[in-house]
Parts: structure tokens; sequence; C-alpha cells
């Protein structure tokens, strides 16, 4: 995209200027993230605090750097420090993006209140550390006025997903950019699926089935001298406190795709679920596999269903069936009569992870409208954590049940001691709080 006369990034000079435009830009949701799209570039430099240094924290921080060769990393935060170390060093070695990455010793954070000293040092942030502890990273962030890419899920129980939406309307009022990680939506080929089934391709969706089954993930061990908190939090992904369980901090983004073709969230959820692979200790007390069925104010149902297993099938698919065609979400083709349709083998488009990233700056610096896609974000992590209260509770739950879910899953404090005690949740004897 080339710059109007009137486009605002056109005549801003410093990184304060940036703050200005973007903030006195319109705060349009738009229906699509790459609706407004634009080449990425501009110009000035944008300081980036990463919050949570693992697998995706570093890859969106590379993201962020490369698609903007202006932006510089300074400031790191993490629960540990190898982990924070580790990630600088690989981020350093970056052949394209190391020269972009200036953190000193001085802004280096470690422990629970990293993530303030971050945000305090940033002016576009990066929360990215496990799901749990979103809502106060988001909360600070956004009373900051900082710019935020923020990954799913971003809550695991209900206080959380309350302190969200606040969160995300504060951040509307204020008009900062938040991108979330349910990266699907930025992903070019599902974009157009959506929006041909959107515009009538299969008819009125009837129901829609979503599959993610996947196989096990990673375990880090224990250490003797690890106190249980520490252990709980580097296997943050088995404690249903810290990661919403398999279906929240996985399964979200089948969840999402069926909200998104519905353009609707669900009024209510019937889940079963278990373990039936991953019966250790060392799993903590999330299951190993879930199926729902959510239902929906049209009368549509969605058929969803999630697992880690090793040594099974393996399927990432979801289908939504209308009254004209079906269209294949995942795999973006439609069958519709006369009407089929496939997105173009080898057609190019930039990876859905780098334009995450072009919409949020571009937003920063003025050139498209604001982004908030907290909406999505709570909303879609909501439909998750209620298919996981129905599942450990054996009960049918509404929407508004989960959203007001009493349930805390926090500790009383954070300190390196004692964790909350993790029981397994049995159908029928657990109890919906
Ligand atoms: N969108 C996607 O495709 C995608 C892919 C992978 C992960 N994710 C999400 O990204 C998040 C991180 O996942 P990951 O795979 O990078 O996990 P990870 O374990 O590699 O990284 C999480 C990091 O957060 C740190 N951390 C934990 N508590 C913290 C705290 N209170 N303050 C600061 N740092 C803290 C951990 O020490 C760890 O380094 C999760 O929410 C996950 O669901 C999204």
């Amino acid at each position: 995209m080339t710059s109007s006369p009137s486009d605002p990034s056109r005549h801003v000079s410093s990184r304060r200027d940036f703050l200005r435009v973007s903030t006195a830009a319109s705060g349009v949701l738009l229906a699509s993230p790459l609706a407004a799209r634009s080449h990425a570039g501009g110009n000035g430099k944008l300081r980036i605090g990463l919050v949570g240094c693992g697998g995706r924290g570093t890859g969106a921080a590379l993201n962020a750097l490369r698609t903007h060769p202006e932006n510089v990393l300074v400031a790191m935060g993490d629960a540990f420090t190898d982990h924070l170390e580790n990630k600088l060093s690989y981020l350093q070695k970056d052949q394209r993006c190391g020269a972009q990455v200036q953190v000193d010793h001085a802004h280096r954070f470690v422990g629970f209140d990293a993530y303030k000293k971050v945000i305090d040092s940033a002016d576009v942030v990066l929360l990215c550390a496990t799901p749990h502890f979103r809502p106060r990273h988001l909360a600070y962030a956004v009373d900051k006025g900082k710019h935020i890419f923020a990954e799913k899920p971003c809550a695991t129980d209900g206080p959380g997903i309350r302190s969200v939406a606040e969160t995300v309307e504060k951040a509307r009022k204020k008009k900062l950019n938040l991108v979330a990680g349910l990266c699907y939506r930025y992903h070019e080929p599902k974009v157009e699926t959506m929006q041909r089934v959107h515009d009538g391709a299969i008819g009125d969706i009837v129901t829609v089935q979503a599959t993610y089954h996947a196989s096990q993930l990673w375990h880090r061990g224990k250490k003797p001298d690890w106190s249980e908190m520490e252990y709980q939090i580097r296997n943050w992904l088995y404690f249903n406190w810290l990661s919403g369980d398999g279906i929240t901090e996985q399964h979200i983004h089948s969840l999402d795709k069926v909200a998104w073709v519905l353009n609707d969230f669900p009024t209510a959820v019937t889940a079963s679920g278990g373990r039936s692979q991953r019966t250790q200790e060392k799993f903590g007390n999330i299951y190993d596999h879930f199926s729902t069925v959510y239902e929906f104010k049209g009368g549509q149902k969605a058929f969803c269903s999630w697992r880690q297993w090793d040594g099974s099938a393996r399927d990432v698919s979801d289908f939504a069936y209308g009254t004209r065609g079906m269209a294949a979400l995942q795999g973006h083709w439609i069958k519709a009569g006369g009407g089929d349709w496939k997105f173009p083998r080898g057609q190019k488009h930039r990876g859905m992870y780098d334009e995450e990233h072009v919409a949020l700056f571009d937003a920063i610096r003025g050139k498209r409208p604001v982004i908030n896609n907290g909406d999505y974000l709570w909303k879609s992590t909501l439909m998750a954590i209620m298919g996981r209260m129905s599942a450990y509770t054996g009960k049918r739950l509404t929407w508004e049940q989960a959203f007001n879910s009493k349930e805390n899953l926090a500790p009383e404090t954070y300190a390196w001691g004692d964790a909350p005690e993790c029981k397994v949740a049995i159908p029928g004897v657990t109890e919906f709080v």
C-alpha cells in the first residue's frame, strides 16, 4: 500500500509521535483482520518488551522484528533466569534480526513481577507467558497505555475471563491496539474460506464439526531443588490452574474457528472427557481427551473433539455443513453443487504469525484502523473453559453460568513454595462452582 497524503504515518518522525498518531486513529473493528492490510514497513523505532521467554514468545519476538526492521527488542521477562538467558542468546544469534535484540542486563527481569518492569520499559509488549498470568499482564499493560500482542488463551477461569473482558473495554476506550494470537484469523487461506462461507457459498450453516487429534507434548521433568510451585510452572501444561487444560490451551484454535464461521458464540455446552493415556501423577490434573457439543442460538450445533494421544491417528480438521454445501475450514475448500472452490495450491501468502505483527505495527503506525481482537480472544477462551467445566462436572452448562463461575484457580500467593493442590476432576462428583 502506498501512503496517501492523508496517511498520518507520512508526517510522524519520532516514536512519541507514532504513539500519538496511533491513539488518534479511529477505533474500527474489522470483520477480517487482513481486510485493510498494508505492506510491512514504515519508519521510526518502537521499543518491544517480551513477557514469557518460551517457544512462542521467542517466535513472536522474531515476527515483530523481522516484519519491521526498525523495531528493537529492549526488555525481556520470565519466571526463570535460565529460560530468559537461553532465549535471549538464541535471539541474539538470529542472522536476520540479531542486531535488533538490544536487551542490556538492566532490562532482563525475572520472577512473578517481571512483567511490570518489562511493560514499563516498552512501547509495545508481547504477552506470551503461561496462560494463567495473562489477565494480570493484560490489565497492567492497558493501564500503562501500551500496545499489545497477546497469546491465546487469555485466562483459565471465570474471574480471569471477567478481568480480561473489562481490560478489553479499557483498551478500546484508550484506542490501544490489541492483537490476539488466535493466529488462524490471520491465515489468508482461512480468511478467504470464511469470507466465502459468510457470503453464502454453502447456504445457512446447520452444523460444524471440529477435530484436533494430536500427540503428546513435552514434559520438563522434576529436580529435587525445585519447589512444588517451580515444578508446576515449569510443567504448566499439565496443571489446570496454569493452562486451563488442553481444551483451553490447544483446542481453542478449533473452537475459535467454530465461533468465527458461525459469527457467534455458544449459548450452552455438554461435554465429556477423561484421562485414558496420560494417567501418571506427573501429568498433573488435566484430561487427555474431550468431546463437546456446543449449542448456538440459531439452532446450530458444533461437535468438537480434542485429544493428545501417542500412537493414535492424528487429525486437525474442521467442516461447516450448510443448506447448500460444505466447507473445509482447515483444508480451505468448498463443495456446493456447481460452486466448488479451493484455495489455489501454491498461491503465495505471508505466514499467519508474521501477518499478526504486520497488522499490529501497521495499526500502531496509523496505516490502518486501531485493532482490538480482545472480544474474540476472551470469548473463544470462555468457550473452551465452559467445555472443560462441563466435562469436569458432567453438567450441561450455559454461557452465563460459565462467565459468572466463582471458581478461582489462583494460588493464595505467588511465591516459590507450595502450589495449589491439583485434583483430577470426576464427572458427577466434581461440583460446578
Ligand atoms: N498461537 C499459537 O500457535 C501458539 C503456539 C504455541 C504456544 N502458544 C501459547 O503461547 C503461550 C506460551 O506457550 P509456549 O509454548 O511458549 O510455552 P513455554 O513454556 O515455552 O513458554 C512460556 C514461558 O512463560 C514463562 N512464564 C511462566 N510464568 C511466568 C510469569 N508469571 N511471568 C513471566 N513468564 C512466565 C515460562 O517460564 C516460559 O519460559 C501459551 O499461552 C500457549 O498457549 C500459542
